[in-house]
């Protein structure tokens, strides 16, 4: 179908239902107006996100996010000009939710349909707020599904230039917090935890991973293999050292992370840094991309929390970029797990 592109007063109602967080968002001209997020903690008891009860709560969600989403932003359906949700990549069952939903609108409405990437979305979620960065920049995207190096020459045109080969840092924060004993998700807790631990008390093996990507999984091994030995001496020996160990740990992630990202910066020449991801809300990777930045004369960015962990205004301002170039979406367009760049 072809739609007349509006050049103000763009108003986008994006959706976002990729993982365990069912949000919506009304977007005018590149300005969040709302963004409803209803987290699901149906997932705590398990260990980890269970799809198939992820879509169910989708589900449940989908139409009070949308209409608070709708009532906060003080916005009528009937002025959408755009439908948006997250195509990939996630949890087909839970994209589809959110597809549908969105796909069921734009029919409704008669109005153009747009997909996004949720990789490259968090990457834009630093277009949200001000002062903004200034493209080309570089983004490290750190959740619990992905760890990536991302090259932003335009909010268009991204590209990979590094990424884990196994575990994501997220993931890595959570499983070592589960053999510390701690609930998923564990990140937040070990950020907790070791603000009143030493980080220089225990020392993890770093891997060696070439070119800008990186490796996790053989922390939680490391980590592991450590504690068996300890607590063969001292059977409270995770008891005893309990925030030591979490300040340690995360002082490895940290470092392994923050490495890569300068030998990014030093290989492209670029100065505008930005975070993204869940794991961009813990604080030593804060105070140390800060730290860093001065030393490097880098100009750097983390958004908000709300605009770090998944949430739908991401979506809109992606959709909003893609609207003004008229890259609008066919309503068979199809979800998909996995994402290409
Ligand atoms: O982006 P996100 O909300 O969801 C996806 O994975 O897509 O990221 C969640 C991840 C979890 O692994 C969680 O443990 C981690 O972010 N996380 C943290 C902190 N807050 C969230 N990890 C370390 N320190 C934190 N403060
Ligand atoms: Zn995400």
């Amino acid at each position: 179908m072809n739609y007349s592109i509006k050049t103000d007063n763009i108003t986008i109602l994006a959706i976002e239902s990729s993982c365990d967080e069912t949000s919506a968002s009304v977007c005018r001209d590149g300005i969040i107006l709302s963004n409803i997020i209803a987290n699901q903690n149906v997932h705590a008891q398990y260990g980890g996100v269970v799809p198939e009860l992820a879509s169910r709560a989708h589900l449940q969600n989908i139409v009070p996010v949308v209409d608070t989403a709708l009532k906060n932003a003080n916005v009528e359906l009937r002025e959408i000009d755009a439908f948006a949700f997250t195509q990939t990549p996630g949890l087909i069952g839970a994209l589809l939710v959110g597809s549908g939903f969105s796909k069921s609108l734009a029919l409704a409405c008669n109005k153009p349909l747009i997909a996004v990437h949720h990789m490259q979305a968090h990457v834009l979620g630093n277009l949200i707020e001000n002062p903004k960065p200034s493209f080309p920049f570089l983004c490290l995207t750190v959740s619990g599904g992905h760890t990536q190096i991302i090259f932003a020459e335009s909010a268009l045109e991204m590209k990979v230039i590094g990424e884990t080969i196994d575990d994501a840092a997220g993931e890595a924060f959570d499983k070592t917090a589960k053999l510390l004993g701690l609930p998923y998700p564990g990140g937040p807790l070990i950020d907790k935890y070791a603000i009143s631990g030493n980080p220089d008390r225990f020392r993890f093996a770093e891997p060696q991973v070439p070119d800008l990507n990186f490796s996790f999984s053989g922390l939680k091994t490391s980590v592991l293999y450590f504690m068996q030995k300890e607590m063969a001496q001292n059977s409270k020996f995770i008891e005893d050292n309990f925030n030591d160990l979490c300040a340690s740990v995360q002082k490895t992630i940290v470092h392994i992370l923050l490495k890569k990202l300068t030998s990014a910066a030093l290989q492209t020449g670029i100065k505008t840094i930005c975070l993204a991801g869940g794991v961009s809300a813990n604080s030593a990777l804060r105070k140390g991309l800060e730290a860093i930045g001065k030393e490097n004369n880098w100009q750097t960015y983390i958004p908000a929390f709300e605009y770090c962990t998944d949430n739908a205004a991401m979506i809109a301002i992606a959709a909003f970029h893609k609207y003004k170039s008229g890259d609008f979406s066919s309503l068979s367009e199809q979800v998909k797990a996995r994402a290409s760049w």
